[in-house]
This record gives C-alpha cells, structure tokens and sequence, in this order.
C-alpha cells in the first residue's frame, strides 16, 4: 500500500509536471491570433522529439533532427530563428501548407539546448521582436518544469 500510495504521489507529480507544459501551449495559442500553431520540442539525444502542441492540426514532424530545419537549426546554434518567409528559407520543413512564417526560440538550461517553443504564423512577417522577448521569457518560465 506505502509502495502504491508513493507510486500514485509521483505519478501526479509527473503529469502536473506534464500539464504545465501544455498549459502554456495553451495560453500561448489562445492569447495571440497570429500564432497559428504553437509546439514545444524537447530534445532527446541527437533530435527534437514533439512534446505538447496545439493548433488546428498534428504536423508529421514529431522527431527533427538536431541541425535539421528551422527548429534543428535554433537546437544547434541556440539562437531564436525568426523567418519572416518560411518559402525564402531553403532549410525550412514544411508542416501546414498554410504557414507562411515561423518563431523557434530554444529553451537553455545550464547552458544545454534542452528544448524549444515553435510557432508557427499564416501571416508571412508575423513575428515583431516583442513576440521573441516574451518568448524568450516563456522559454526561461519552461525551463524549471523540463
Ligand atoms: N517548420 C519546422 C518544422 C516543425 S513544424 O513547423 C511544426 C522546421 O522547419 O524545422
């Protein structure tokens, strides 16, 4: 029963843990209706691996490559990458026909890309440099719960 009742405590630990992550998600797509498609990555070993996301539809790309594609690329440097026309970016992966430009801010834990926020917009030029300082805030907020 002790083993069972400490089992249960964790396990709603972890699923709180789990639940902010898609709670922001949430927030981030409710608030703001340029954002059309709003994701979290985290990355495991040498890829990004999807974690919550919302938006009008799933994308296939669950599992990027680290170097590969807007996101693969923000992993590797640690940088935002703000793309005004994902069509002028040869490295963008296509996800929604719909997209027109993209916001990929990573989220650093003692200095280690351990995950990213992708946004993705149906307005080309969507992004201002408030959407990344806020969301270089979220990514700071993200990273006590990963
Ligand atoms: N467009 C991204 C792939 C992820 S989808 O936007 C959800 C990229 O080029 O890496």
């Amino acid at each position: 029963m002790q083993y069972e009742n400490a089992l249960h405590a964790i396990q709603d630990i972890t699923a709180k843990e789990k639940d902010i992550l898609q709670g922001i998600v949430d927030i981030l797509y409710q608030h703001f209706n340029h954002y059309s498609w709003v994701g979290i990555y985290l990355v495991k070993d040498d890829e990004l691996v999807l974690g919550p996301w919302k938006g009008p539809q799933a994308t296939d790309h669950t599992n990027i490559p680290i170097g590969q594609g807007i996101c693969g690329s923000a992993a590797a440097s640690g940088k935002t990458e703000c793309i005004d026309d994902v069509h002028d970016d040869d490295r963008y992966l296509a996800c929604f026909i719909s997209t027109r430009s993209e916001l990929v801010v990573p989220i650093i834990k003692k200095r280690q890309v351990i995950g990213e926020i992708d946004i993705d917009s149906d307005i080309p030029h969507a992004f201002t440099l408030d959407d990344t300082l806020f969301l270089e805030k979220v990514a700071d907020i993200l990273k006590e719960h990963i």
